[in-house]
């Protein structure tokens, strides 16, 4: 018997993220410092034997979906292992990825084998040097070849996460209209300003005026948000410049995934669809079923509050009661809504976003 996980304001928990790994091959602007996270000390991130008996532990307690994120999960020497155990897991009903799509091709199909059942890709734009300016270290083709592998490996849905900054995305329409003739899910999430001035790497030198339209992720803050519902009438507007009529709402109920964050829209007669994350203008933590794990092994109740649980000992002396312990401490203190965004102590890549 499968018994409901509930936190202190009666919402059901039922999803994991996992950060895999808090490294990446990419340092995309708003999510890492230019050189990279920090190097941790091996014995400091979890391994994915110790990953996988978190798992195994707390679907005895509720939890039913799993996403694998980052970083990127891909980098992780121990990723299809690891999606094969928690495959063999009877409660974990869907096991999700979220990458950056650029080693999709090299392992799509041990992903399939291993048992994914989902991926969802991270790109912001299709201008090639806005591309390698916002990633730093990626090529566009790169992450277009990673969409492609995913679709040609029959992946349903595949999602294309777009995060909104403003000035920064140049096309959006361009970006949404990914979604007409191929069947993915565009969706564009607002920009989330996380991280300290100090762990941003703040660049006082420059702060003010930035006259040469560089990336200066230091000085980005909440104004720097695009709210989902400006971002629409835009992504309209094109539209019907172009002829190709508006976005017409879609119940989310209908999709592959409902449980989502994301609010679903559609081109008249598109394959896919045009979704927004509007984690900043209009919350949903009401509705939050999740829970993050981070690369170090901490629990982390809530995307925005530093409050964390550290379940890496008990992991790692096989002491599983207390590890279900913990986990059901973080559960119950997970906090109502989010109020304070800016100045996390941690990196988008070490929460997994
Ligand atoms: P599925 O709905 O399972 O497909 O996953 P998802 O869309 O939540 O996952 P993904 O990793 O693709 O994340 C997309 C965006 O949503 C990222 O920018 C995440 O940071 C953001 N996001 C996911 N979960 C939360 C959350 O609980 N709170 C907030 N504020 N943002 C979230
Ligand atoms: N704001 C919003 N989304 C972000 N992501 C990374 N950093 C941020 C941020 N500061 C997104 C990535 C990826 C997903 C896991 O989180 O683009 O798609
Ligand atoms: Fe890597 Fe994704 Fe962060 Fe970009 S957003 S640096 S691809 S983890």
């Amino acid at each position: 018997v499968k018994h409901a996980l509930q936190d202190g304001f009666d919402r059901k928990i039922s999803y994991l993220r996992i950060a895999v790994t808090d490294k990446c091959n990419f340092r995309c602007v708003y999510c890492m410092p230019a050189d990279g996270v920090p190097p941790r000390a091996h014995g400091e991130l979890l391994s994915a034997e110790e990953i996988a008996r978190f798992v195994r532990l707390v679907a005895g307690e509720g939890i039913t979906r799993v996403r694998l994120t980052g970083g990127e999960p891909l980098v992780s020497h121990r990723i299809i292992p690891l999606i094969e155990e928690i495959r063999a897991i009877p409660q974990i009903e869907d096991i999700s990825l979220t990458t950056n799509g650029v080693l999709l091709p090299r392992f799509v199909s041990q992903l399939k084998e291993a048992g994914l059942d989902r991926v969802n890709i991270s790109l912001d734009t299709l201008d090639p040097v806005q591309f390698s300016k916002i990633t730093r270290l990626g090529r566009l083709e790169q992450t277009l070849a990673g969409i492609d592998a995913a679709l040609e490996y029959g992946f349903d849905p595949v999602k294309v996460n777009c995060v909104v900054v403003r000035r920064l995305n140049q096309d959006v329409f361009g970006m949404a209209r990914l979604s007409i003739d191929r069947p993915v899910h565009v969706r564009f999430i607002e920009y989330m300003p996380i991280g300290s001035d100090e762990n941003r790497g703040f660049c006082a030198a420059d702060a003010g005026e930035n006259p040469d339209g560089e990336l200066c992720p230091e000085q980005w803050d909440a104004s720097d948000t695009v709210p989902s519902s400006e971002l629409r009438q835009i992504i309209d507007a094109a539209a019907s410049a172009a002829g190709v009529g508006g976005l017409e709402p879609v119940d989310n109920a209908l999709l592959p995934d409902g449980a989502g964050p994301a609010r679903y829209w559609r081109f008249p007669g598109a394959a896919g669809t045009v979704g927004f994350i509007s984690a900043m203008s209009n919350h949903f933590c009401s509705s939050c079923n999740r829970m993050r794990l981070t690369a170090d092994g901490s629990i982390r109740p809530c995307l925005f509050s530093d409050a964390e649980y550290h379940v890496r000992e008990a992991l790692r002396s096989g002491d599983d009661a207390r590890v279900v312990e913990i986990f059901r401490d973080a559960v119950a203190h997970k906090p109502q809504e989010h109020e304070v965004i800016e100045g996390t102590e941690r990196f988008m890549s070490q929460i997994g976003g």
